[in-house]
């Protein structure tokens, strides 16, 4: 229902350097909506970036405070959300996420990610993590959106995702 539609959170989920947060800020501008960063969550709540997090703490506990964050986040109303790239390894964070929300995946060619830098690609390729991944997040999405080009041409496509249903 309209009112629903108007109310849940929309959520990006997708491959590291897909454009989440980008998109997210000039999607919330945009409908005039509050931005919520799941790795920014990370910093405000630990001191550390959520790569830092990541490297000092390790995979699990890097993931378990990940699902506190999501199952905190996904309770808001009407925010647009940016998630890290690896929520969907998760099979509970799935349902944290669709509480209130609408899941768009952002699909970027692998070959155009921004990806330096990124703790998890060390030791395999955005190909390879991509492969692994791709099957998990169209099970976490509602509806998928593609950026491949410009960050006014994602939003454009997101939008055209959010006016159609
Ligand atoms: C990760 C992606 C990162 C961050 C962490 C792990 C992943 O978020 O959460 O480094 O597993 O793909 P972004 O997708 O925002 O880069």
């Amino acid at each position: 229902d309209t009112l629903r539609r108007k109310l849940e959170n929309i959520i990006l989920i997708g491959m590291p350097g897909s454009g989440k947060t980008t998109l997210a800020r000039l999607l919330a501008r945009d409908l005039g909506r509050e931005c919520l960063d799941c790795d920014e969550e990370f910093l405000r709540r630990t001191g550390l970036t959520a790569e830092e997090f990541l490297i000092k703490q390790g995979e699990t506990a890097f993931r378990e405070m990940e699902t506190e964050i999501l199952r905190d986040l996904g309770k808001r109303w009407g925010t647009v959300l940016s998630t890290g790239g690896g929520c969907v390894t998760r099979p509970e964070n799935r349902a944290l996420l669709r509480q209130n929300g609408r899941v768009l995946w952002l699909q970027r060619d692998p070959d155009k990610l921004a990806l330096s830098g990124r703790p998890l690609l060390r030791n395999t390729t955005p190909r390879a993590l991509y492969e692994a991944r791709k099957n998990l997040y169209a099970d976490f999405c509602d509806e998928a959106a593609s950026n491949n080009a410009d960050p006014a041409r994602g939003l454009a496509q997101i939008k055209e995702i959010l006016e159609k249903s």
